[in-house]
């Protein structure tokens, strides 16, 4: 059986805010839209994407710029609309990429119908929609759990009935309870909305945190330094996602669920593919806060492949997104970034890439007063430059301001220097398309000197050798076999393998 589509793809990720708008808005502010996603299909064809991972379009107050939903199945009108949506997955499709959505299954916004009823009267019929509990005997919340963003409970007063409840997140950001099945039979509606309208899967924000302990008890005073939403791991979440991956398998066409497991430790991450009846892919976020360094990077991959691959698990990778400064800010050169991007399409495994950084973009430095997102991630949301000034392709001052260096680092002028990192990216995704062994083989750590790591990957006859140098100095590599470069971080190609590689270069190699 041919593996299916989410194992050999390359998923981009669209904040959508932030890629790309269509028409001036009244208010002077540019921020991106379907449309505009719409428009730059072309940039991620050439690219060689296979498919592309929105961040939420829902109807949302934007509390948390739309991980607050008030309406699961509706656009928020600052994106456009579901015909909209239709004509973007239309398109999409029609150039072979699929489309999965951002779904939002721990919480709602505060202003969702369903919490406005929940928070009316102790005997609404929702009031067990949502997580309700009377304050501790003595006052104050219920227990020590910390919610996320800011140090404060994870728990808000409610006046008008006296009880508090619970937010993982922002207090606008009530968590809904699993525990009732007119939630599971609503959030699966919600669901099948997407998929009858053609998605191909969706990405499950926070998805470890839906299944609680009902009788919701403190953590350990070390666990409770730490926001809930990064430990939560309660057996109830199984049986819950068990039931979601057979509502998603039970439609044609592999449609697929990537859950963000942000529990960072990759054990308990590879226990959310259960017995191949979970996700089909869970993110593993300890790689995303590695260092640039090859013993630390070693030791990620033993781990993927102590606990993902001996339960059947296909892994993912991921160096940047809308959470945490892009990995070209956090490692801090372009030479790494590229070496970077080497190391994350070369892997066994479903890499995601965030957009923006196939073009080496860095955060924005946003300046106090420009500052929205409560969570402080401003910096790596700066809006796409697509070509050089004034506007750099959009219709009014975006949002936030753009990262450094846009009239040079823009879409369209990296794209007519070959030597640049967009092309780079452009090469690895071509070179892993056509490559069994790239895209789905084996992958075997090969003996290197410190500071370097080096792999092997084999499938069908089909090699390839991998080596990245994660140092600042010349190292000599040895391997067995003669090789040829097909590609390198620097831009080199087509030579005989040197037995060397530069300051933080990287390179694919394949039998010459
Ligand atoms: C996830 C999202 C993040 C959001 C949070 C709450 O971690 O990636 O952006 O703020 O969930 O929904």
């Amino acid at each position: 059986m041919a593996a299916p589509w989410w194992k050999s793809a390359v998923i981009y990720q669209i904040y959508p805010r932030s890629f790309a708008d269509s028409a001036p808005r009244s208010d002077g502010v540019a921020v991106g839209d379907l449309e505009g996603i719409r428009r730059r299909l072309d940039h991620l064809v050439w690219l060689g994407v296979d498919a592309l991972w929105l961040s939420p379009v829902y109807r949302s107050p934007m509390a948390d710029f739309g991980y607050d939903v008030s309406d699961h199945c509706d656009i928020d009108p600052l994106f456009g609309t579901l015909d909209d949506f239709d004509r973007l997955l239309a398109d999409a499709h029609d150039r072979g990429l699929r489309v999965i959505l951002d779904w939002v299954p721990n919480h709602t916004s505060d202003r969702h119908p369903w919490f406005v009823e929940s928070r009316s009267s102790r005997d609404d019929p929702r009031r067990h929609w949502y997580v309700w509990r009377d304050p501790a005997p003595g006052g104050g919340p219920p227990n020590n759990w910390r919610a996320a963003f800011a140090d404060v409970p994870a728990w808000t007063f409610d006046e008008a009935t006296g009880q508090y409840y619970l937010h993982l997140f922002l207090p606008e950001q009530p968590d809904l309870n699993w525990g009732e099945p007119g939630v599971v039979e609503a959030m699966h509606d919600v669901l099948r909305f997407w998929l009858d309208r053609g998605v191909d899967g969706f990405r499950a924000d926070v998805v470890h945190a839906i299944g609680k302990d009902p009788a919701l008890p403190d953590d350990s005073p070390e666990a409770a330094l730490l926001p809930k939403s990064s430990t939560n791991d309660h057996h109830s979440t199984h049986a819950l996602l068990r039931d979601i991956r057979a509502l998603l398998d039970g439609y044609p066409g592999d449609r697929m669920m990537v859950g963000e497991v942000y529990l960072l430790d990759t054990a308990q991450v590879a226990t959310y593919y259960g017995a191949g009846d979970e996700l089909h892919l869970a993110f593993n976020f300890p790689p995303l806060y590695t260092p640039w360094d090859a013993a630390l990077w070693r030791q990620r991959l033993d781990e993927v492949d102590r606990h993902v691959t001996p339960v059947g698990g296909w892994p993912t990778w991921v160096l940047s997104n809308h959470d945490n400064p892009r990995h070209r800010t956090r490692y801090g050169s372009e030479a790494r970034a590229r070496a970077a991007a080497v190391l994350l399409l070369t892997l066994r495994g479903t890499p995601f890439l965030y957009a923006g950084e196939e073009l080496g973009l860095e955060d924005a430095e946003v300046p106090p007063e420009r500052m929205v997102d409560p969570g402080g991630r401003d910096g790596c949301r700066a809006p796409i430059p697509w070509e050089p000034g004034p506007a750099h392709g959009w219709h009014g001052e975006p949002w936030l301001p753009w990262p450094p260096d846009p009239d040079r680092r823009n879409a369209a002028t990296l794209g007519h220097d070959d030597g640049s990192i967009v092309h780079l990216y452009r090469r690895l995704l071509s070179a892993r398309r056509v490559s069994p062994a790239l895209s789905l083989g084996h992958l075997e750590v090969v003996p290197s000197p410190d500071g370097v790591l080096a792999w092997a990957r084999e499938a069908d006859g089909d090699r390839r050798t991998v080596a990245v140098n994660f140092t600042e100095t010349e190292q000599t590599l040895t391997l067995d076999g003669s090789w040829e470069v097909e590609l390198s971080s620097d831009g080199g190609a087509g030579v005989a393998w040197p037995g060397r590689l530069g300051p933080d270069q990287a390179v694919v190699l394949r039998p010459a």
